[in-house]
């Protein structure tokens, strides 16, 4: 993936506004979205995966057809946004009655997924309750806790029809920053040989298949670049089904990765025994690259500076109190300075939400949302996370 983010409203941002901060860049994203549908089959559906990013739900309301939500809080942000419910699946491990009660009672169409007997009880009963109707996606299980195996799927399935929900079709998502186009196609053949067996044995049509492909983002220097590969095989894999029905890629990473970056500033440089430390205003709390282990690899980095003079190679570390809050090793930057700004590309996915923002009680970063439209608008202000790590409460 190439770093995308365009030079000169990076430098506005820089000038403008305080590190450290995420800079998520709509116009990129809607453009990443149309790249990623044209390369798909016609009627393949697109739904983001909020977790990656939810301060993008809004802008891209117009752009893909669902919002997969996995917590209360997801939920939440899709109601604080508008999001009409007709695009909401309602996914995720934890199902409380009490949350299905709410989210069924007040909307009619969200998708609920299901993924264990409890869920099955806790949403059939919930609809029985409120007499709404509800549809649902029964989730098989990869070989992990999410999910169920395809015994139970298939005894739900047979002990059916049931009053007020409607079995409408399966979800499966084995893991993300696949490499291999022969997974994808595998795992597709096994899913339509399971949408034929359920129409031969128990005359059940799956009306709909929901899909985590879990596409790979390029994060680090000097790796194979495999996005369009993938993309590639996906599209392919899709087009060989026999299933005829609705093929719907739930995506977080793929969309949302290249849209982002993580600015930071050099607060201190040193030379501890013959190695140059930089000391940047964020950390690891604030930057998330799937595979980064132990800062071993080079993300796409753009330094900002008068760079005049050598280059020397820096270990970069953030703010925290902690010897692993390293961001990289030994990377080569030009006469790099106190004050100088350094830009990591593609942190659009993940970065933002997965970090350990809490620890040290640092401030969470501000977050600036670009469109040529609207220029920068404030989707999060930064903010102080001290309240939270102590709670003085009076005493009586
Ligand atoms: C059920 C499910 N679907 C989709 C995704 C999105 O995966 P990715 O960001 O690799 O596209 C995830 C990520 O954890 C997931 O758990």
């Amino acid at each position: 993936m190439k770093p995308d983010v365009n030079e000169s409203k990076l430098k506005t941002a820089l000038e403008t506004y305080k590190t450290p901060f995420y800079l998520f860049d709509t116009d990129i994203l809607t453009e990443r979205i149309m790249e990623i549908r044209s390369a798909l089959p016609p009627k393949t559906q697109i739904c983001f995966a909020m977790k990656a990013n939810p301060f993008l739900v809004k802008d891209m309301e117009k752009h893909v057809d669902y919002f997969e939500v996995c917590s209360p809080g997801e939920f939440h942000i899709c109601e604080r946004a508008g999001i009409d419910e007709k695009r909401i699946v309602m996914s995720g491990v934890y199902k409380k009655q009490e949350d299905m009660e709410y989210a069924i009672s007040k909307y009619e169409d969200i998708i609920f997924t299901v993924e264990s007997f409890e869920h099955w009880k806790i949403l059939t009963s919930c609809a029985l309750k409120e007499k709404r109707n509800i549809r649902v996606l029964l989730r098989l299980t990869s070989g992990n806790q999410f999910g169920m195996d395809e015994s139970s799927i298939r005894r739900i399935i047979l002990e059916g029809p049931y009053e007020y929900v409607e079995i409408i079709g399966l979800q499966y998502f084995s893991g993300t920053q696949k490499k291999s186009g022969a997974k994808l196609e595998s795992e597709f053949m096994m899913l339509d040989q399971l949408c034929a067996d359920l129409q031969n044995q128990y005359q059940f049509t799956v009306q709909k298949l929901e899909y985590g492909p879990g596409l790979p983002v390029c994060y680090f220097e000097g790796e194979k670049d495999e996005e369009e590969a993938m993309l590639l095989a996906l599209s392919k894999a899709i087009e060989n089904l026999t299933f005829q029905g609705l093929v719907t890629l739930e995506m977080g990473r793929f969309i949302a990765a290249s849209c982002g970056v993580y600015a930071t500033s050099v607060v201190d440089l040193k030379t501890n025994n013959d190695q140059s430390y930089c000391i940047v205003d964020g950390g690891i709390h604030q930057l998330n690259y799937y595979g980064q282990m132990l800062a071993m690899k080079k993300p796409f980095i753009t330094h900002y500076g008068k760079q005049e003079g050598d280059v020397r190679d820096w270990t970069v570390c953030g703010s925290l109190c902690t010897s692993s809050d390293v961001l990289v090793r030994q990377y080569p930057f030009k006469a790099l300075e106190q004050g100088d700004q350094l830009v990591f590309q593609n942190t659009g996915a993940y970065s933002a939400t997965e970090g350990m923002a809490m620890f040290l009680s640092r401030d969470l970063p501000l977050i600036l949302l670009y469109s040529e439209n609207e220029q920068f608008r404030t989707a999060r202000p930064s903010l102080a996370t001290d309240q939270f790590n102590f709670f003085h409460s009076e005493r009586g």
